[in-house]
């Protein structure tokens, strides 16, 4: 029979990938997501990618009563992958409470019904964040983690912890977190990608949405970092590999083939590249200028990091295998694609 997993927040940036790496995996998928972030039409490209439109259904999780009455009727969930939450670094130090709600909040509804409703498996969408400023790089999963630079920081570092306590507790529960480096990229039919309300704080999208000409030239937060190039360094995967991992990581759980009820894995590709690496890199992959300029450091952020990957690629036997400029490549056709530019 085939196993039916539920994607909280299924039509955004890292969920809807998810959910066609799934499907062309065989797993039935239902969606939830309250589109506070995203939009429907997501569900019509999943479905020309993987010739599967996922259920859908519209609701906030922290809503404790829709969230139970949803797994009333979808007792048959056999895995959980957990991404809805707000994400946006600044905002969360703007409206702190939002944040604490909506991400802890929702977790702890979906972890209720997981017990009352016997759902044992779930895979959370964690980040580097935790890590703060490793004291030693590259980082492994026993990094320690530091204290958060920012409200949204916590709920990745709140959450694990809730997630790791209710296990501890819950002898029925099993559960991976997974911590993501940067996710960048598009899938390759550019059909889904990262679309961000407003002006892009990220990264990747900033630099697209200059080539596309939306922004007048990209700010480079900062050169006089303790690096080669003076700016700063992350470890960049490209989306699909990402989305690829929870595919394994659910198999992982189903097969019971975890090793213990409550593990962790770093997911990135082991290099990192600095901010004018990315530069020159979307140019060289593109073809395309980019209009930027050097100014101060951004405020919360680190100088370096990048992943130990040989506990995911052992354990699961996961590896990013898409390149850089194939993943730069990738963010420029969907940006192309959205603004309509030959
Ligand atoms: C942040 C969060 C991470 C979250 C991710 C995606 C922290 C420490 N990190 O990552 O948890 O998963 O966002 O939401 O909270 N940059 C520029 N110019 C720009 C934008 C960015 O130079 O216009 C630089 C930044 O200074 C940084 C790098 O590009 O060095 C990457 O920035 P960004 O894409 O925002 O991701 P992080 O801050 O690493």
């Amino acid at each position: 029979m085939t196993q039916k997993i539920l994607v909280t927040g299924g039509t955004g940036y890292i969920g809807s990938h998810t959910v066609v790496e799934l499907q062309n995996a065989g797993y039935e998928v239902i969606v939830v997501d309250d589109l506070s972030n995203s939009s429907k039409d997501v569900l019509d490209n999943i479905e020309t990618i993987s010739g599967k439109r996922p259920a859908f259904e519209q609701f906030d999780l922290a809503d404790a009563a829709k969230t139970d009455e949803f797994f009333v009727r979808n007792q048959d969930i056999a895995a959980i992958i957990h991404f809805a939450a707000s994400k946006a670094v600044g905002e969360s130090v703007q409206i702190p409470l939002h944040y604490y709600r909506n991400n802890l909040v929702s977790l702890m509804n979906i972890l209720d019904c997981q017990r009352k409703y016997k759902i044992a498996n779930l895979v959370f969408s964690s980040s580097c964040t935790v890590y703060g400023q490793p004291d030693k790089l590259p980082v492994t999963e026993s990094t320690p983690r530091k204290d958060a630079e920012s409200p949204y920081g916590n709920t990745k570092r709140v959450n694990e912890d809730i997630l790791n306590d209710s296990i501890k507790a819950y002898p029925e529960l099993k559960g991976i977190a997974l911590r993501y480096f940067n996710p960048i990229g598009a899938h390759p039919s550019a059909l889904i990608g990262e679309l961000p309300l407003g002006v892009p704080q990220n990264l990747v999208p900033f630099i697209t949405q200059t080539a596309a000409g939306l922004r007048e030239g990209l700010s480079v937060f900062g050169d006089d970092y303790d690096t080669p190039d003076g700016s700063a360094i992350r470890d960049y995967i490209n989306v699909v590999d990402l989305a690829k991992a929870h595919v394994v990581a659910i198999a992982r759980l189903l097969e019971n083939k975890n090793k213990a009820s409550y593990e962790v894995f770093n997911l990135g590709t082991g290099n990192g590249y600095s901010v004018l690496e990315i530069v020159k890199g979307f140019e060289k992959a593109t073809g395309v200028k980019l209009n930027y300029k050097i100014v101060p450091r951004r405020a919360g952020d680190i100088e370096k990091i990048w992943a130990d990957t040989t506990y995911a690629n052992e354990e699961l036997g996961w590896k990013a295998e898409v390149g850089l400029e194939e993943t730069l490549l990738s963010a420029w056709n969907w940006e192309k694609r959205v603004r309509g530019i030959q």
